[in-house]
This record gives structure tokens, sequence and C-alpha cells, in this order.
């Protein structure tokens, strides 16, 4: 299970290989598989779609959003970058904090969301375990500012 509550969990050597090799599959497909988590979340929690003025009048249609489909990539991307700081956990940790006070202050997310959106995205996922933990190190930073 993902979990947002400290202790942040460590990735062994192992782990990150796993992520490592595994991750271009996943991100060479980038827009669509964004685009469906971000869909299968908005489908599962509508009311964070109050959250994105850009995209909250349109309740239906939602995958031929562009607003939605920059969304998706930017979410994406920045689980990209979070792979691309795995040897470097300073830069990656600096990384995601800065993204806790943007969602906090600026966005003004439910902080609970973090971990039902990331709970879809390793859904879909196969060889699941070290990709909980590393969605679960990303949702405990992105809590951090609160
Ligand atoms: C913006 C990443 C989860 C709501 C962003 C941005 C990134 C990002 C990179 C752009 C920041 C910028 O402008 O510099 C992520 C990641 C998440 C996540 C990696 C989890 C794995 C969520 C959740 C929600 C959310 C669960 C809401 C329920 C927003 C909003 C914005 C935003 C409202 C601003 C959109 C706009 O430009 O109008 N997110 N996010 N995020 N995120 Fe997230």
């Amino acid at each position: 299970p993902i979990t947002d509550q400290r202790p942040l969990p460590t990735l062994s050597e192992g782990e990150k290989k796993a992520i490592k090799e595994s991750w271009p599959q996943i991100y060479q497909n980038f827009e669509q598989t964004s685009l469906d988590v971000l869909i299968e979340f908005l489908q599962k929690f509508p009311e964070a779609q109050d959250s994105f003025p850009k995209f909250s009048a349109k309740k239906c249609h939602l995958e031929q959003d562009n607003e939605v489909k920059w969304q998706a990539s930017r979410i994406i991307n920045a689980v990209n970058a979070v792979v691309g700081h795995l040897d470097n956990e300073v830069a990656m940790k600096q990384y995601l904090k800065e993204l806790s006070v943007k969602h906090s202050s600026e966005f003004q997310v439910d902080p609970k969301m973090f971990k039902e959106l990331s709970a879809i995205f390793v859904s879909t996922i196969r060889g699941k375990a070290a990709y909980e933990k590393l969605f679960s190190i990303i949702c405990t930073l992105l809590r951090s500012s609160y």
C-alpha cells in the first residue's frame, strides 16, 4: 500500500535498479498513461475537479480537453524528474518540497488526494512493489509543507 506519513521509506539499490529499468517503458507512452490516470482519478473523485478551474466547467469529454492533457503531462513529467533524482536524495527532497509548497499555498489542494492519485498510477504499473515505495516517498514529501 501507499503511505503518505513519515517515516520516509528508503529505496534499496535493487528497487532503484528495478525502477530505472522499467520506467523508460512507462514514460515512453507518457501522454496516454498519465491521461488515463488523471481521467480515472477525476471520475473517481469528481470533487477534485474543483481544484482545477481550468477544466472544472467541463465535466464530460475530459479526455479531449487540452488543459487536462497538459496537466496529465505535468504530473508524469514530475514523476520522471523524481526518477531522475533517484541517486540524489537531496535533490529529490528539494524538488518535491518545492512542489509541496505550491500545492499547499498556491493551488490549495487537499493533501489526502496525493495518495489517491498515486494509487491509481501504481495500479497501471506491473511489478508494483518498488513503485509503491517511490509513490509513498512522493506523497509523503508532497505533504511536507502542509
Ligand atoms: C500543478 C505534480 C497531485 C492539483 C502541478 C504541477 C505539477 C504537479 C508538476 C505544476 C506545478 C507548477 O506550476 O510549477 C503533481 C504530482 C502529483 C500531483 C507529481 C502526485 C503524484 C495532485 C493532486 C491534485 C493536484 C492529487 C488535486 C486534487 C494540482 C493543481 C495544480 C497542480 C490544482 C495547478 C494547476 C494549474 O496550473 O491551474 N501538479 N501533482 N495535484 N496540481 Fe498537482
